[in-house]
């Protein structure tokens, strides 16, 4: 599945807003002990780096020396990401295992694990498991889109864009809205969570047009024959003026 540079860039300030600042400073407390105890760089793995935002949020909260290698299947992404990090071309759906060399500390991935299938996060959480790496997941889609006043097509609208999430995106069947859910089931180890969600002001034009085009054709797609009612739902709702909050979680497992 295929992101664009724009979109990301778009959404960066509202996941920046969004991400957990309490998770990240556990991370960035359990960071300080790890490369303590080994005399090394902090060596980190981001899965799905696409452009490197994930990379330029989190690395100067963690306080400690690091070694990134950012890993995408789309090289235009990886192009964009900032020179002092090592990027891999890399097809991910193969399974996380090749993906995370020995001697890794920690694996990040942000806004990527909804696309995958529950065998592959199973896989990677074996894998962070068997490497001793810590596992910070951060902004997972979870399946709240909640407008401050309801109307009346908005929960066709969000049960039909959850149906989509769960499509196939490359991995297999996708955890989409569930996947904070099945990372804390599937976890050995205790998970450490906090929502993240974005808020989208009715003045953040660009990012709730995006947004509302966005559910709106994902919407289509699982239900083509009430494109009409879809159309309507979609020009009204990018002239809402209120908040709308579309719900993350952010997960973190220490070793
Ligand atoms: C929602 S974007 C998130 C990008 C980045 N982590 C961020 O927060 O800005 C998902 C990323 O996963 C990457 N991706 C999707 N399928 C992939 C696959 N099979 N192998 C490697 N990367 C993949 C996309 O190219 C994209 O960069």
């Amino acid at each position: 599945m295929s992101f664009s540079a724009d979109w990301l860039a778009l959404r960066t300030p509202f996941d920046a807003a969004a991400r957990d600042v309490g998770l990240e400073r556990h991370l960035a407390a359990w960071a300080a002990a790890r490369t303590a105890e080994t005399g090394q760089p902090l060596a980190v793995i981001d899965l799905g780096a696409g452009s490197g935002n994930n990379y330029r949020h989190l690395a100067p909260r963690l306080g400690v020396m690091q070694h990134w290698t950012l890993l995408d299947s789309d090289r235009g992404l990886l192009r964009l990401a900032p020179d002092r990090v090592d990027t891999q071309l890399c097809n991910l759906a193969a399974g996380p295992e090749a993906a995370i060399p020995d001697g890794v500390d920690l694996v990040t991935a942000s806004a990527l694990i909804d696309l995958v299938s529950e065998p592959w996060l199973a896989a990677l959480l074996a894998r962070a498991e068997a490497v001793g790496a810590a596992l910070f997941v951060v902004l997972s889609y979870d399946g709240r889109i909640a407008w401050e006043t309801e109307h009346a097509a908005d929960a066709r609208v969000v049960e039909l864009v959850n149906r989509h999430q769960r499509g196939d995106k490359g991995f297999g069947p996708a955890l989409g809205p569930t996947a904070g859910d099945a990372l804390r089931r599937l976890s050995d180890r205790p998970v450490l969570e906090a929502r993240s969600d974005w808020l989208i002001g009715s003045g953040d034009t660009a990012m709730r047009a995006a947004l509302v085009e966005g559910w709106r054709s994902a919407a289509a797609e699982i239900a083509p024959d009430e494109s009409s009612a879809l159309n309507a739902w979609a020009e009204a709702a990018r002239l809402r003026a209120e908040t709308v909050v579309v719900g993350h979680v952010d997960q973190l497992i220490l070793q």
